[in-house]
């Protein structure tokens, strides 16, 4: 029987609850499927940093590239550790380790759900390059607490880095409808979005079978809101992406229903998995974390190893959860429910 091991690290907050779901969901689908999910839990969150000092144990990429995928519910908790002590101690070194260089997170209206849009077509899929760019972490501070305080946070866009995650973009928009719209600032922004804008210029003849428009972030936004149905693959920067992925997530229903994979294309590294949302501080504990995007992030995984018959099932079974109108509010079902109503779906 075919073993995956995988690595959880379920983090703080509503991260526990959500990664629980998933596996329960998982692990349900694996045995109606024949294969064995070996998973190891590694306790990494803020809880962990509180006692130790660290997010995560010096060795901590070493011990992580043993694994087949990571799956990670949410980091951060901002009452007792900076988030930008927890998440750079964490979830971002993870992306940047494994070269994790292509976020993808799909858009779309799960039956049942009614988002906030009078139109109901909604299914895009959103690219965010996810190693570099606004997230380089290249900058400082001087004169710090004075008047004359400066901070600098410099982004960093490499021929490279564009290139890669627009090439992953054109390929994925011809594996769908066709279409790539490139997400840039590049009226206000001379240097690195006017090189992204070239990049795509230059790659798109190799694509002629993808159309593409340029869209600046700003008209990008009022589009997914006004005419989300002349979208279909969006690529964009890391800052960018982050925030259109928000935007997505609302238009779907909320940010419970938001999926994401971290992917590591030539596979020189475990890709990771993980819904859009974070630890939630403000619904954690109280059992109704909506669990629909981590189980989803959790369909994204077993394609990514291979198992699309089971990762098809498990899509399947949240349509019909949600198609039941199960979970399809928030605070209408509790995150046990909504989990059971998955796996009864998924057992047929
Ligand atoms: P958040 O995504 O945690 O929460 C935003 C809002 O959405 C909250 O009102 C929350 O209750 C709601 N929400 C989120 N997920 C939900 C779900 N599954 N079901 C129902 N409601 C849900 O964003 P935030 O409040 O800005 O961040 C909280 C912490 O999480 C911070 O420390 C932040 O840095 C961190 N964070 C981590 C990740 C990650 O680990 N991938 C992602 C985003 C934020
Ligand atoms: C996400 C999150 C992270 C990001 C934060 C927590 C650093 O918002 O995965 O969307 O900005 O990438
Ligand atoms: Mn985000």
């Amino acid at each position: 029987m075919t073993k995956h091991k995988i690595a959880l690290i379920p983090g703080d907050g509503i991260g526990t609850d959500v990664t629980d779901a998933t596996m329960k969901v998982l692990h349900a689908v694996a045995a109606t499927a024949g294969f064995t999910l070996e998973t190891t839990t590694f306790p990494w969150s803020c809880a962990h940093y509180q006692e130790t000092g660290a997010m995560m144990p010096e060795d901590g990429i070493e011990t992580l590239r043993a694994f087949d995928a990571i799956y990670l519910g949410a980091v951060g908790w901002p009452d007792t550790v900076p988030d930008a002590v927890s998440l750079h101690g964490l979830l971002l070194p993870i992306r940047k380790a494994f070269d994790q260089y292509a976020n993808i997170r799909p858009h779309r209206l799960l039956p049942g759900v009614e988002g906030p849009l009078k139109s109901g077509a909604f299914d895009i899929l959103c690219i965010r390059e996810n190693t570099e760019g606004e997230y380089a972490g290249a900058g400082g501070r001087v004169h710090q607490g004075r008047d004359n305080e400066v901070a600098v946070e410099t982004s960093i866009f490499t021929r490279k880095g564009v290139e890669r995650i627009l090439r992953f973009g054109f390929e994925q928009a011809r594996a769908r409808r066709g279409h790539l719209t490139s997400v840039t600032k590049s009226n206000a922004q001379k240097y690195s979005m006017v090189f992204w804008d070239e990049m795509t210029r230059i790659l798109a003849p190799e694509y002629p079978d993808v159309t593409v428009s340029h869209m600046h972030i700003d008209a990008m936004a009022a589009r997914m809101v006004m005419a989300p149905d002349t979208l279909d693959v969006v690529v964009a920067s890391n800052l960018f992406g982050d925030i259109l992925t928000d935007l997505g997530a609302a238009i779907q229903g909320g940010l419970g229903f938001a999926a994401s994979a971290n992917i590591c294309p030539d596979r020189s590294g475990p890709s990771m998995f993980e819904p859009v949302h974070g630890s939630a501080p403000d619904i954690a504990g109280r059992g109704i974390a909506n669990p629909v995007a981590a189980i989803w992030s959790g369909a994204m995984m077993l394609h990514h190893l291979g198992e699309s018959t089971a990762a098809e099932t498990v899509e399947r079974a949240l349509a019909a959860t949600t198609g039941r109108g199960i979970g399809v509010r928030p605070g209408s079902h509790g995150t046990d429910e909504i989990t059971d109503a998955v796996i009864s779906a998924v057992k047929g």
